[in-house]
């Protein structure tokens, strides 16, 4: 089997490596021709890297970077089987690279994207077979992240959809599948991780060092949000946070801060520029935080709610099943427990009287408790341990 990639930045290279790592031949294009050769200059140090290490064999790891070809033109991708787009996040450009590609590749070749935040639907849209065209969103870095969400649009064949899971699985990934809607599963269910965490922080209520606390040595988490912001880059996630906003009609369940698009524009992005909600600088002393024991389960059990809601409301809407949710969650970014299991855990009465709590306290629609969780506590039920037929949801 044969895989073209498109864009060869941090997506598309990681990519590159993956499929080359499952055995297949790569052809790996670029227009930007210093990009493929920096991405080929990467990989050979990923790879020697790996072989240092002991990780890879010195043989298997030439063999895998022989298997990648970096082409000097889409044409190269007559033969392809499957071709991943990853180049810069923008519809038009998109569109219209899908329109070229298509023209060059044989009939039954898929065509996906690695969109993180455009329609699948309007991108195949751009396509003569819409049906062939699908969502495949990988992880940063794609080499080393498991979770790979897939994305049928309404045009996707069910044939495309079926093929391109069995495939992705057969990389080793843990696929999930995922309505086309913004944010996917996990862009969208983990919107209050950061965003709960910033109306704390804004609010007053705790620092940014006591939030991190309290989310990782209460919450079990292995992040705490600031952090993990100034990971991701602020830039980045504050980006991502605006778009999803955008995307669902301004809900002001997904409203951004303003502290998170200050420090954006400060040019406070977080690791990379050296300083973020954090500073990285040499020498600099990390704050400490109030570690009182109250606060921090305040803090766990406010942002935990919230992303309980968002994760049952996601199911409510039919977005991904029950598993794919709590699989995504765990297996993808790592969250201590599936957010539905948490619930049941919980008690999901618990759950709707902490949102009405807290939509009482703010009367602000952003509190709205999932139609979800309140109907299952009605009727007595959970996510994992349904009771009869009659009450299933
Ligand atoms: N970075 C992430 O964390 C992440 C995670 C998941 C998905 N994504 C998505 O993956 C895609 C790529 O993101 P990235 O972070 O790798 O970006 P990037 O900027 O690192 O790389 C994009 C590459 O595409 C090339 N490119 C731009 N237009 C092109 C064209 N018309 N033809 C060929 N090549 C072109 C650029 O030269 C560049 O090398 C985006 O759609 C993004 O939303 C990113």
């Amino acid at each position: 089997m044969k895989v073209g990639v498109l864009g060869s930045g941090s997506m598309g290279a990681g990519i590159a490596q993956v499929a080359a790592a499952a055995g297949h031949e790569v052809r790996l294009y670029d227009n930007n021709p210093e990009a493929l050769k920096r991405a080929s200059n990467k990989l050979q140090k990923i790879l020697n890297r790996l072989v240092e290490k002991g990780r890879m064999e010195d043989a298997e790891a030439k063999a895998l970077f022989g298997r990648i070809y970096f082409v000097e033109s889409i044409y190269s991708y007559s033969d392809c089987d499957l071709v991943i787009e990853a180049i810069i996040e923008n519809l038009d450009i998109k569109k219209a690279v899908f329109e070229q590609v298509e023209e060059v590749v044989g009939p039954d070749c898929i065509l996906a994207s690695n969109t993180s935040s455009l329609s699948i639907a309007s991108i195949a849209a751009a396509c003569d077979d819409p049906s062939r065209v699908i969502g495949i969103h990988f992880f940063n870095p794609a080499p080393l992240m498991k979770l790979v969400e897939v994305i049928p649009a309404i045009q996707t064949s069910p044939a495309v959809l079926e093929k391109t899971i069995g495939l992705i699985d057969s990389w080793g990934k843990y696929t999930v599948q995922t309505k086309d809607t913004p944010g996917f599963i996990v862009n969208r269910v983990a919107r209050p991780f950061y965003g709960e965490a910033l109306r704390i922080l804004e609010e007053g209520l705790a620092d940014v060092a006591t939030i991190d606390w309290a989310m990782t040595e209460i919450g079990g988490f292995r992040m705490g949000p600031f952090t993990l912001m100034d990971y991701i880059g602020n830039d980045i996630n504050y980006t991502v946070t605006e778009t999803v906003f955008r995307s669902f009609y301004y809900d002001p369940r997904y409203r951004p801060a303003f502290t998170q698009k200050r420090l954006s524009e400060a040019g406070y992005l977080g690791r990379k520029s050296g300083r973020g909600y954090y500073d990285y600088s040499e020498g600099a002393t990390p704050p400490e935080p109030r570690k009182d024991q109250k606060l921090g389960e305040y803090i766990v059990w406010r942002i935990v709610t919230m992303l309980i809601n968002e994760a049952a409301d996601a199911l409510f809407l039919r977005i991904a099943s029950r598993d794919d949710i709590d699989g995504a969650m765990t297996k993808g970014v790592n969250y201590p427990k599936g957010l539905l299991k948490w619930a049941d855990e919980r008690g999901i009465a618990d759950c709707v009287e902490s949102m009405d709590r807290l939509q009482q306290e703010y009367l602000e629609d952003r509190y709205r408790c999932s139609p979800l969780l309140r109907k299952m506590a009605r009727d007595g039920i959970t996510f994992y341990e349904v009771k009869t037929e009659s009450q299933q949801v």
